[in-house]
């Protein structure tokens, strides 16, 4: 099950787990039962999910492991529904270390298995954050602050290392105005240092996560997101190892901020990824039906804007359904902020969010939607070489086993500086395994020599740009990877 997967911090080969394999014949047909409960488990709100459509982006929710442990509607929908998950409280430092030197891992332990069963990716949420944390560490101060803030990062990284594909490595820094909050991290350091400090130190537990900074009301371009953007450009330019950062997008219905599109895309062009992390838009109860119309144009929106994004990861709405949405305690008498109502229904602004992914995908052809986000993390300070046509990364991960079958999942990275225009990918078996169901390619097999041609809409592979393929296949004995690959039968790094 899920070994760890080797992947290149510069964020060009992030980890990625690979989405459930559901409804295809031959693959349920392959898949004995013992495979993933959940991709032979049916939505509880239609024929198709939001996951099936999701291409190569997270379409995560936000879970609670209490909730998922006694509502069975809401488990099936988190596991159906989605392809990334963030614990909504247990990986805070409250949660994790209630009192000092004392850890209570189970419900996050928890989420990170059920979401490893269904084939989820996991964002991990949060480090370094002024709300949520425990109340023991108020009685230190300065440098003792700092010792306990590096062995939180090093203990809680360290436990899912390799396994959360994100991490909100700070969360919420700044003030509405644009100045820096005054957290006890700040006073600890006096100054922002410790946000350079957390990501130095959080790389060296994780070097292959995602590094993120996440925040809320920095949707638009105001003065919050000004402070946010020249940051994030500060850190880049002194090395620090940043790679993403997180939008929350708390809205209210109708209030998307008309520089949405624009606030993004600016920060993408730093060379970070980005990813909605927390998307709710409460509306003021009682609720309407014009205002649950506005709700799916304001969904589709934010979904919109990222996808138009190449390196924006996902969107993570902030829960599974109404039905335990933190908006309602929060902020009465606002409620009602999700896709799925709290009775389980698709709301218009589910309808609108799979009909937008269904356009842009090509469809559940079977293949998993796949992992990880399309493109890296920084472009910035990377060797860029000449390299001929078909010049190649590739990473090889078995996702998931069993008594006689396996899936895997193969990023192809295009390490030259041109873009690649059509492309066979070449590998051979080490050990008898076939290839008996492939997605995103046009696969064939002769003897031990496996081919996987580019399907139509993937064939352009431009430089630095990750493309996932995958496959159901059938082993005995040994289930070894294979060594080498060729695109366009130049020989490709393997890492
Ligand atoms: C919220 C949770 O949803 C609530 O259950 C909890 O009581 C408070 O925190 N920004 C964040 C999230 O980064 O962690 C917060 O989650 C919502 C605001």
């Amino acid at each position: 099950m899920f070994p760890p997967t080797p992947s290149d911090k510069s964020g060009v080969l992030v980890r990625r787990l690979i989405a459930t394999v559901a409804g295809t014949t031959l693959a349920a047909a392959t898949l004995a039962a013992s495979i993933l409960v959940a991709s032979q488990e049916a939505s509880a709100i239609g024929g198709v999910t939001l996951r099936q459509f999701a291409g190569d982006r997270a379409v995560g929710a936000a879970i609670a492991a209490h909730h998922y442990n006694n509502d069975a509607s809401y488990r099936n929908l988190a596991n159906t529904e989605f392809n990334s998950v963030t614990a909504e409280n247990e990986m805070k430092w409250e949660s994790l270390e209630p009192s000092e030197n004392s850890y209570n891992w189970g419900p996050a332990d928890q989420i990170v298995n059920n979401a490893r069963t269904n084939n989820q990716r996991i964002r991990g949420h949060t480090l370094v954050w002024h709300s949520q944390y425990p109340r023991w560490l108020d009685s230190y101060s300065g440098t003792a602050v700092q010792t306990r803030v590096q062995e939180h990062i090093q203990t809680v990284m360290s436990r899912w290392r390799g396994q959360i594909y994100e991490w909100d490595v700070v969360n919420e820094p700044f003030e509405e105005n644009g100045s820096y909050r005054n957290s006890i991290f700040y006073r600890a350091w006096g100054g922002n240092g410790y946000i350079a400090q957390a990501f130095r130190w959080a790389d060296a537990v994780d070097p292959n996560a995602r590094l993120c900074i996440n925040d809320y009301n920095i949707e638009g371009i105001n003065a919050k997101s000004d402070a946010m953007y020249n940051l994030v450009r500060q850190l880049l330019q002194q090395g620090v190892p940043i790679d993403c950062v997180g939008f929350q997008a708390h809205f209210i219905v109708g209030q998307v901020p008309s520089t949405l599109e624009q606030n993004l895309q600016r920060f993408a062009a730093l060379g970070v990824s980005i990813h909605i992390t927390e998307l709710d838009v409460r509306i003021e109860g009682p609720v309407d039906n014009n205002e649950l119309q506005q709700q799916a144009r304001d969904f589709e929106r934010v979904f919109r804007a990222c996808w138009a994004i190449p390196n924006c990861t996902g969107v993570t709405q902030w829960g599974v359904s109404d039905q335990y949405s933190w908006v309602d305690g929060t902020f009465p008498p606002y409620t009602a902020p999700l896709m799925i109502s709290s009775s389980y229904q698709a709301k218009p602004a589910y309808t609108a969010v799979i009909n937008f992914l269904r356009g842009t995908s090509s469809g559940p052809t079977g293949g998993p939607t796949t992992g990880g986000p399309t493109t890296g993390g920084p472009t910035t300070g990377g060797p860029t070489t000449d390299a001929p046509q078909g010049a190649c990364r590739v990473e090889y991960t078995v996702v998931n086993q069993w008594p006689d079958g396996f899936t895997a999942s193969i990023n192809i990275v295009n390490t030259g500086s041109s873009p690649i225009n059509g492309w066979t990918l070449r590998f051979t078996f080490p050990n008898g395994q076939s290839v008996s169901h492939g997605w995103n390619a046009n696969w064939s097999q002769s003897g031990s020599t496996v081919t996987a041609e580019n399907a139509p809409w993937n064939g352009t592979l431009p430089p630095g740009v990750v493309v996932n393929i995958g496959f159901n296949g059938l082993w005995s004995g040994v289930n070894n990877e294979p060594t080498s690959f060729t695109l366009n039968n130049n020989s490709c790094t393997v890492v």
